[in-house]
């Protein structure tokens, strides 16, 4: 069965409070559309978590600089209905920005912390537009759970933080990358590349998942990175904004590991800016 459309704040809390009422839990998955096989993971965990499922598809203004590609940022609500249908989600919250972003509206939520670096550096404005539309949709949905995928691992960190600090009754569950069969992360973004650029896109996973192999046998985090740099390079990763090992809570740096830590990067093929990140797991 095709979802219900809801386009307006009162429609989706109407939605929520019927099924409410009736005793049943909900499950949230904030997406940007352009919905491909990692967002549907984190639908089909949505059902498995929640006895009802709403997907919210909304390109998000705040967390596009002037110059990014909000205009271009890749939009297909057909193809994301028929996928959602076809899933069995219940929901679809397809808000206009006016529904969001009323005139007048003058609130932003920043996270200091673990938004500092990484995707910051090159990105200022990105946290503050993401936490303030999370938090927004949390509270409009008030879900029993909301699903972020770990693709965007400086993302779900933030969100956890604020959650936590803001004391919205939510549980927030990760979900692992999913990839393509050659280990690329699939991202809405992906469509930008080159067939040249998508042949050697999936070396990034290559060499962050080599990094994290010798990090684990106590390779220091600054030969890892330094290696890991040559290796983008000479693969044709034309600009490397951050390629980073960092404690997998805090997102601080580390030297070694002691304890679970990530491998973060960001790394451009000519005009597309590709994200990715690995776990490091301390051996022993
Ligand atoms: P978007 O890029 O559409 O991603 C929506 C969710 O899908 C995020 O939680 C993201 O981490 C997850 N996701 C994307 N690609 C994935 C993959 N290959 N494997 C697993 N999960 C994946 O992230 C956003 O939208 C926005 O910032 C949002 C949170 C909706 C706020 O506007």
């Amino acid at each position: 069965m095709a979802p219900s459309l809801l386009d307006s704040v009162d429609g989706l809390r109407g939605a929520v409070a019927a099924w409410r009422a009736d005793g049943l839990t909900v499950a949230l998955v904030p997406t940007m559309g352009a919905l491909h096989e990692g967002h549907m993971a984190l639908v089909r965990a949505a059902r498995t978590l929640g006895e009802r499922t709403v997907v919210s598809l909304f390109v998000n203004p705040a967390q596009f600089a002037p110059d990014e590609d909000f205009d271009l940022y890749p939009r297909n609500p057909a193809d994301d209905l028929a996928k959602l249908a076809e899933a069995g989600v219940e929901a679809a919250f397809m808000p206009n920005v006016d529904a969001i972003y009323p005139p007048g509206f003058a609130t932003t939520v920043h996270v200091e912390g673990v938004t500092a670096g990484l995707e910051s550096a090159a990105r200022p404005h990105f946290f503050d537009g993401v936490a303030t539309v999370v938090t927004k949709l949390l509270l409009q949905c008030l879900p029993d759970v909301a699903l972020f995928g770990e693709k965007d691992y400086q993302q779900l960190v933030t969100v956890r933080r604020l959650v936590a600090d803001l004391d919205i009754p939510c549980q927030i569950e990760a979900v692992p990358t999913v990839r393509a069969e050659d280990g690329l992360a699939l991202s809405s973004r992906n469509v930008y590349l080159s067939a040249e650029e998508r042949r050697v896109a999936p070396r990034l996973f290559e060499v962050l998942s080599w990094m994290a192999a010798a990090l684990a046998q106590g390779a220091p985090s600054a030969d890892a990175v330094s290696n890991g740099r040559a290796a983008l390079t000479a693969a044709g990763f034309t600009r490397i904004d951050y390629l980073a090992v960092c404690d997998a809570e805090t997102l601080a740096s580390v030297e070694g590991i002691s304890a679970p830590a990530r491998v973060l990067a960001a790394a451009w093929l000519g005009e597309t800016r590709l994200i990715d990140n690995v776990v490091v797991n301390p051996v022993g």
